[in-house]
């Protein structure tokens, strides 16, 4: 990727961030609160569910698994993911996420009030739940070390394990 953006002039990448900006957004994940989950297996980067029937108890995880890993191997396009969640976890993170709770910034204030990002600030709404709960972790571990990456300190400090969880699965929802 770098030696074919180096190769591009500022025209051909505001061109091409134009054409892509344009493109109607689909659906991409579907999330789904249970108390257990099919076995999973690690192949090609992603979760993959196991061939037989087997089930184990989620936990206080995400498991994000693709709706059909065959069409996915083929990178299709159309062929999205499937986010299971902790019961319950939707409604929870919806309070984390519009007032904090008290312990926590309401997010809309940075990333818009429908969470589709604002100015320079990411947009979060719809987006993969395994991605933005890694980042928040990573935040409030203090390894995500970028230009704005101060202004989410105070929002992670005081949110556990299981409010990613929740707020992974409500932002994924949207
Ligand atoms: C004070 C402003 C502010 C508030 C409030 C805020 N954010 Fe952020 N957030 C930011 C900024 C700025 C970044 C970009 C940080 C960077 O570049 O490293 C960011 C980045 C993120 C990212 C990483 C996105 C990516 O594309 O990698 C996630 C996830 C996130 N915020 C979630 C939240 C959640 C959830 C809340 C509410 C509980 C929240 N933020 C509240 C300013 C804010």
């Amino acid at each position: 990727m770098t030696a074919i953006a180096k190769a591009m002039t500022d025209d051909e990448i505001k061109a091409a961030a134009e054409y892509f900006a344009a493109i109607p957004s689909t659906p991409w994940i579907r999330v789904v609160e249970t108390a257990t989950v099919a076995k999973t297996r690690i192949a090609g980067g992603m979760f993959v569910p196991l061939d037989g029937a087997e089930t184990e108890p989620i936990g206080a995880r995400i498991i994000e698994v693709p709706e059909h890993p065959d069409r996915t191997d083929l990178r299709d396009p159309r062929s999205g993911f499937v986010a299971y969640a902790p019961v319950g976890s939707i409604k929870r993170g919806e309070a984390l996420v519009m007032t904090g709770g008290g312990r926590t910034l309401a997010c809309g204030t940075c990333h818009g009030t429908d969470l589709k990002g604002l100015g320079p600030v990411p947009g979060l709404a719809g987006r993969s739940p395994s991605y933005q709960v890694r980042q928040l972790y990573d935040m409030k571990a203090g390894t995500r070390r970028g230009l704005w990456s101060d202004l989410m300190k105070a929002v992670v400090a005081n949110l556990t394990d299981d409010d990613f969880v929740a707020i992974g699965a409500y932002l994924a929802s949207k």
